[in-house]
C-alpha cells in the first residue's frame, strides 16, 4: 500500500495525536496538524519538519462544527489527504464519590467526541469518494466494547464511533476509500492520567502511534492493542452484560 503523503491529525497536540504526528513525520510528507493548545502545536511542527516533514499548524474548538467543516473543505481542496486520523478527544467520569457527570460536560463530550468526528467525516468525504481513494481512522477506545459504571458517557461516544466506522468502512470499500476504527487500551496521557479505576497493560503514546500505523498501512478495519486488554474487553462484550457488570466492579471501574 502506498504511504500516505499528506495526513491530516485532530488533536495533535495530546499524546496521542502528537507521538502520530512524529511517527509520520519524514522527507516528502505533509502534515495538518490541529489542536487548541497553539503553543504546543508550534513546537511539534518544528519538530516534525527537523525529520524532513512539512507540517502546518490549525488551532481551534472542534466543537464549533461550522468551522471544523469549514476549515476541512478548505483542507481537502488545497491538497490531496490520504489520511485523516480523528483524534481529538475528551473524558469524564462520574467522579470520586460516584457524584455524576455534569449535563454541561456530558453535551461538551459528546460534541467533541462524537459530533465533531462526524462532522469531520462529512466534510472530506466528498473529495475522497470523487478521487476514489483516501483513509479515514477513528480514535475510538476499547473502552467501546462495555460500559464502565465510572465512565459511562466516555464508553458510549467511542462505542457511537467504532459503530459509526464499521458501517462507513462497509458503505466505502468499494469506493476505494478505506476505514479503520482504532481502540487503544491505556496508553500514558494526561487524559490516561485523569481516569479513575486501574490501567494494566498501559503503553507509550509513541508505542500506540506505531501499532496504529501499522494498522493503518495494513487497513486493519479494527487496530486495538494491547493484546490481553484487546481480549478482555472483548469478553466482557459477548458475555451476559450481568455477569461483566460484576466483573468490571470487581476489577475497580465500579464507581
Ligand atoms: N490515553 C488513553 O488511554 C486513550 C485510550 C483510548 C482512546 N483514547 C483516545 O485517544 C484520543 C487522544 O487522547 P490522548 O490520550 O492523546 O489525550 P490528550 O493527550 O488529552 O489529547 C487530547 C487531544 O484532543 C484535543 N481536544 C480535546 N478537546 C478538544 C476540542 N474541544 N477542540 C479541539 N481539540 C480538542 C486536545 O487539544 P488541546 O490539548 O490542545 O486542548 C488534545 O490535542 C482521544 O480521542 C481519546 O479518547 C485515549
Amino acid at each position: 500500500m502506498k504511504k500516505p503523503a499528506c495526513i491530516l491529525i485532530t488533536g495533535a497536540s495530546g499524546s496521542i495525536g502528537g507521538a502520530l504526528a512524529r511517527e509520520y513525520a519524514a522527507p516528502g510528507v505533509t502534515l495538518i496538524l490541529h489542536g487548541r493548545n497553539q503553543a504546543l502545536l508550534d513546537a511539534l511542527a518544528v519538530e516534525c519538519e527537523q525529520r524532513g516533514a512539512s507540517a502546518r499548524v490549525f488551532g481551534f474548538d472542534v466543537r464549533d462544527t461550522a468551522r471544523l467543516q469549514a476549515w476541512a473543505r478548505q483542507v481537502s481542496a488545497e491538497m490531496p489527504l490520504d489520511l485523516v486520523i480523528a483524534n481529538a478527544g475528551m473524558n469524564i467520569d462520574i467522579g470520586a464519590q460516584g457524584q455524576g457527570e455534569r449535563w454541561e460536560d456530558v453535551e461538551a463530550l459528546l460534541d467533541t467526541n462524537v459530533r465533531a468526528v462526524l462532522a469531520l467525516v462529512d466534510a472530506v468525504l466528498p473529495v475522497m469518494r470523487a478521487r476514489r481513494s483516501g483513509q479515514i481512522a477513528l480514535v475510538s477506545s476499547l473502552a467501546a466494547y462495555f460500559g464502565l459504571p465510572v465512565t459511562p458517557s466516555y464508553c458510549a461516544s467511542k462505542a457511537a464511533i467504532k459503530a459509526y466506522g464499521e458501517g462507513l468502512r462497509g458503505w466505502l470499500a468499494t469506493e476505494g476509500i478505506r476505514v479503520n476504527v482504532v481502540m487503544p487500551g491505556y496508553v500514558e496521557s494526561p487524559m490516561c492520567e485523569s481516569m479513575p479505576g486501574p490501567k494494566p497493560f498501559q503503553v507509550t503514546a509513541a508505542r500506540a502511534a506505531s501499532l496504529i500505523r501499522l494498522g493503518l498501512q495494513k487497513n486493519q478495519a479494527r487496530i486495538s492493542f494491547p493484546f490481553p486488554l484487546n481480549l478482555g474487553t472483548w469478553f466482557l462484550a459477548v458475555l451476559p452484560a450481568g455477569v461483566s457488570t460484576r466483573i468490571v466492579r470487581w476489577l475497580g471501574y465500579g464507581g
